[in-house]
């Protein structure tokens, strides 16, 4: 039921940020969080080394921490790679997975995707896992195949409304300013919810996030939080302003 499913608008920094400005764009967003806490729940992704000062900006504001990809393992010889469990001890909730930027250039497979879902939910993180199709896959009618096949095979068993929000982002829609129709989204939301409920239960399936990524802003945003299916927002480059971050927030149901 729609009204079970509060929200969440979260912010997915990618590469962006030094310390200083970091620092005070967490601080602007922790400012405005209990202006829109009755609308959603917000959540910043920024990038590993920043995990520490940014969890400190927000904490006690409301505003959950992410990170935007973990490795499957809960430790080891993974040169360069951050476990699970390092990103729950540095205070993170969530944990951005599979992202198309991250299946491009680092080629991750949606089997990789699933094992890192995995060690995030055995850390006890919850997951955002990214899915979409490209604009050639959506030229050629193939949108809801490809999206059904990312999502049985990137998700494992045990996936449920508190350790999963699932984030369709067609790949065409990512930093180029364009968006689907709300109908097009509306579409994909629908037919992933159904997914969700063949596999996991109807129950289960309406309890789980589905958010839309891909160019969302505080223009277009409350048209696309308004549909039946879509529970917030992954958000890029418009949440690098915290002024338009929380427009998109307030702008939910
Ligand atoms: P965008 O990015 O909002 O800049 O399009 C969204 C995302 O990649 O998560």
């Amino acid at each position: 039921m729609a009204e079970a499913r509060r929200p969440l608008i979260a912010g997915n920094w990618k590469m962006n940020g030094l310390p200083d400005d970091a620092g005070a764009l967490a601080k602007a967003v922790a400012a405005g969080a209990g202006g829109v806490a009755d609308k959603a729940e917000l959540a910043v992704c920024p990038p590993f080394p920043l995990l520490g000062l940014v969890g400190e900006a927000v904490s006690g504001a409301g505003v959950a921490l992410g990170a935007q990809d973990c490795h499957a393992a809960e430790n080891g010889a993974h040169t360069g790679d951050v476990s699970p469990a390092l990103l729950a001890a540095m205070g993170c909730r969530y944990v951005i997975l599979g992202h198309s930027e991250r299946r491009t250039d680092h080629r991750e497979s949606d089997g990789e995707v699933r094992a890192k879902v995995e060690g995030a939910h055995a850390a006890g993180l919850s997951t955002i896992v990214c899915i979409g199709e490209t604009e050639e896959e959506r030229d050629e009618g193939r949108t809801l195949t490809v999206v059904y096949s990312q999502l049985s095979t990137s998700l494992p068993g045990g996936v449920d409304a508190a350790n999963t929000v699932i984030a369709y982002e067609p790949v065409w829609a990512i930093g180029t300013g364009r968006t689907p129709t709300n109908e097009q989204v509306q579409e994909v939301h629908a037919a992933i919810r159904s997914a969700l409920a063949e596999r996991f239960g109807q129950e289960t399936a309406d309890g789980i996030r589905i958010l839309y990524g891909g160019s969302m802003k505080p223009a277009n945003a409350a048209e696309l939080v308004a549909l039946a299916d879509v529970d917030g927002g992954l958000i890029g480059g418009a949440s690098l302003k915290a002024e338009d971050f929380l427009a998109i927030a307030g702008s939910c149901p």
